[in-house]
């Protein structure tokens, strides 16, 4: 039997961890400094717990109670029950699928253990957009990526919005979050990944002519401005998807795709 609490006041203290959930700037710096992260809905807490991360508690209505009791039974943590009206006052939205859990962080492992076994890795250079890191996992999962890297300054894959685009990839696909940038381009180098720049510019070489085989590292770069010239200047190769007549660029998450499936359908 798992820890049954009926919630019936919004500002019970013990509903700490799920107050101000729209509050992105406070939920960035909290979760982290807190050692905490949420998965919401109850697919997401599944392979959450499934994956091994302990949970703090869980804030659900009594819909998806039976769904998740199972699971949560010798976990001890509390599973607050309250009903849809009540969590959308303690969140500050209505929240998916009625379940939110609060999870224990792990230490992330280092850039050599999360790469080791790795033959296709993607690198992210400061993603700001949640959704669109969460893509990226998800593709990852799917694509078969190895592992994937993301440098200090790119916004966090634990982060809520991220965890549930991903579908919960961010628990599966071995990652981590480099110490140092650009210096761990060098790095991945040192362990003979050649590394793709990802960018628009007309002037790399087109995907379909680059030779994909061996350690390959995608990197891709932020939504804005794209990858930095530190960071391309320590890449192998500038590589682009060739696009139509007169468009920018492709969404950072469906460049990843595009990159992802054309370097693992090769050995
Ligand atoms: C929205 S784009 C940034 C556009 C930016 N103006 C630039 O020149 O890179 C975000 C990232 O998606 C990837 N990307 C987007 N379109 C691409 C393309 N056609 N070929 C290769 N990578 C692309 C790159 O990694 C890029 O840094």
């Amino acid at each position: 039997m798992a820890y049954v609490v009926d919630v019936l006041d919004a500002a019970d203290p013990r509903l700490a961890d799920y107050t101000r959930l729209t509050d992105v700037d406070l939920r960035k710096v909290r979760e982290p400094a807190e050692g905490l992260f949420l998965a919401e809905g109850e697919k997401v807490i599944l392979r959450a717990l499934r994956a091994g991360y302990e949970p703090r508690s869980v804030l659900t209505s009594s819909k998806w109670l039976p769904g998740l009791e199972p699971e949560l039974t010798g976990h001890g943590c509390p599973v607050f029950v309250a009903p849809d009206e009540l969590v959308a006052e303690i969140t500050g939205y209505r929240v998916h699928r009625g379940a939110l859990a609060s999870m224990r962080r792990r230490a992330l492992p280092d850039l050599d253990a999360v790469v080791t076994s790795a033959t296709r890795i993607v690198v992210l250079e400061d993603l700001v957009d949640h959704t669109n890191v969460g893509a990226v996992f998800r593709n990852a999962a799917a694509l078969g990526i190895g592992a994937v890297v993301v440098s200090p300054g790119c916004a966090d894959p634990l982060y809520r919005r991220s965890v549930k685009v991903s579908m919960g990839a961010v628990l599966a696909v071995p990652w981590t979050r480099a110490e140092t940038w650009p210096g761990a381009l060098d790095m991945l180098r040192e362990k003979d990944f050649r590394l793709l720049a990802l960018s628009p510019d007309p002037a790399g070489s087109a995907l379909q002519d680059v030779d994909l085989s061996g350690r390959v590292g995608l990197v891709l770069g932020t939504e804005g401005d794209g990858l930095t010239s530190a960071a391309i200047d320590r890449c192998d190769l500038r590589v682009r998807i060739p696009m139509a007549v007169g468009i920018d660029s492709l969404n950072v998450a469906a460049a990843s795709a595009v990159a992802m499936y054309a370097v693992t359908a090769q050995p």
